[in-house]
This record gives structure tokens, sequence and C-alpha cells, in this order.
């Protein structure tokens, strides 16, 4: 399986990264950042020299021909690329609709166009978040409290967004929207918010590369089904 990582930077590509190496599922990794990714330091040096390519790309509206022959062909695609909730102030609210929604549907599109016709559809994953609501009328008191409600509303338009152009695919892509809690790091203090689940990062890693590989159980995907697929799948690996 050729997989493309979008944003291979972040906190939970990083983790996806670490995991895609080591999975024999999959053969080829595209990690795609507008930085370099870092081969991470478990990685057996053989995998990361034969699976893996580092893709920097500066325009994520409009990829460059280059960086077009490396995304041709893939299987599937795990999308990260967002402004988070905590640099949500860092960031003008423009680019933060741009670089958190429109480079998500650029990227499905792209991917899909540069896929020669083939029985097995492209499996996109948008990776976004408990509280994002794909209505005002789903708008959760949480939101309102945090002075959320824009960007909740902005990464439920985009899931919207996703799971549409996978439906006018004539089956050629399937789309999956996860919607993770608070994602724990390995020995870090807990971070609580009232009314977020929590999920540890080799869970959801390991969740996400499970449904890629194996089909998508259902077309969203709720933090405690993310919990659950990522320890079958983490509980499967360990058996060898
Ligand atoms: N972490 C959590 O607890 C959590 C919980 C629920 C949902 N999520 C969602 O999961 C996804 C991944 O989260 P994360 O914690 O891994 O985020 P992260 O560590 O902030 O990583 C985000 C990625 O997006 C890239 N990116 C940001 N701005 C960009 C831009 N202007 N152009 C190109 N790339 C850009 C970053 O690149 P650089 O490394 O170069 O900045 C990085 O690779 C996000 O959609 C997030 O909302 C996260």
């Amino acid at each position: 399986m050729k997989l493309i990582i979008g944003g291979s930077t972040g906190f939970v590509a990083t983790e996806l990264l670490s995991q895609a190496l080591k999975n024999p599922a999959i053969t080829s990794i595209i990690a795609l950042g507008r930085r370099g990714a870092t081969v991470p330091a478990d990685a057996n040096s053989n995998a990361a020299k034969t699976k893996l390519r580092s893709i920097t790309c500066e325009n994520f509206e409009e990829y460059p021909d280059s960086v077009k022959s490396e995304l041709a062909n893939a299987d599937a695609c795990i999308w990260t690329i967002a402004v988070t909730p905590m640099k949500l102030s860092t960031v003008p609210w423009e680019e933060t609709c741009k670089i958190s929604r429109d480079y998500a549907t650029t990227a499905i599109k792209t991917i899909h166009t540069l896929r020669p016709p083939q029985e097995k559809p492209l499996r996109f994953i948008y990776m976004s978040g408990h509280f994002a609501p794909r209505s005002r009328a789903e708008i959760p008191p949480a939101l309102q409290n945090h002075g959320l409600v824009d960007y909740g509303l902005l990464r439920g338009e985009t899931e919207t967004l996703i799971l549409d152009y996978a439906e006018q695919s004539q089956g050629t892509v399937q789309s999956c929207i996860v919607k993770p809690g608070l994602i724990d790091a390995p020995g870090a203090e807990k971070r609580e918010i009232p009314g977020l689940p929590h999920i540890d990062l080799p869970d959801i890693a390991a969740a996400l590369l499970d449904q890629v590989i194996r089909g998508f159980e259902k077309d969203t995907l709720s933090n405690d089904d993310l919990v659950r697929i990522g320890q079958r799948a983490l509980a499967g690996y360990s058996k060898g």
C-alpha cells in the first residue's frame, strides 16, 4: 500500500510515521509537509530508506508537478494538516480557513485525480475533532464556552466537504472523518477539558493505519471507536 501522510511533521503524524514504517502492509510512505519529515528514532534504517519519501511543498492549494508526481497512484491518505485550537490565536482567520479546510479539499481532489482507474477506491482520512459540529443546530455548549463556535463550524464544514467528495466519486473514493478528543502523549501530563474524552497517541495512530489498511468501519469514527480499533490493532501486533 502507498500511503500519503499529510502534515508529516506534526504530533500525530510523527507517531503515524513510526508505526507505518514498522507495518509490512504499508510498502511506500509519502510524508508530505511544509518542512521535511524527521525519521523516527526507533525506525529501522532499511525500512526508512526503502519505504519513506519526505516531500516538502510550499503551496498546498496548487501542487507543483514535482509534488504531483510523488502523490500519484496512492492507495490512501491520512490528512493531519490544520490549525489546532491552541495555535488559533497566532493565525489570521482567513489563513485558518485556508489551512484547515481548503488544503484538505485540494488534497483529496488532487490525490484522487492522480490515480489511474482501478478497482480499489482511494481511502482518505480527514482528522477533525470531537467538538466539530456539521450544523449550527449541533453546536455543543463547550464550543460556546471557549469562544470556538466559528472554528468548530469550520472543521465541521470541512468534514461535510470531504464526505461529499467521496459521495460524488461514484465509488472511486472512500472518505472517513475521525473525531478524537484530547490525544495524550506517552508519559506526558494529561490536560483536562470538561466533556472531552481522551485517547493515547499510539492508539489513535494504530486506529488510523488499521482503517486505511482494512477499510473504513463507517464514515465517521468517534473517540470511543478510535480507542477500540487502535487497542485491537496494537494487541494484534504484539501477538505478532
Ligand atoms: N493533538 C490533539 O490532542 C488533537 C485532538 C483532536 C484533534 N486533533 C486534530 O488532529 C490533527 C493533527 O493534530 P496534531 O496535534 O498532530 O497537530 P500539529 O502537531 O499542530 O500538526 C499539524 C501539522 O499541520 C502542519 N501545518 C500547520 N500549518 C500549516 C501550514 N500553514 N502549511 C502547511 N502545513 C501546516 C504542521 O506543520 P509544521 O510542523 O511545519 O508546523 C504539522 O505538520 C489536527 O487536525 C488536529 O486538529 C488533534
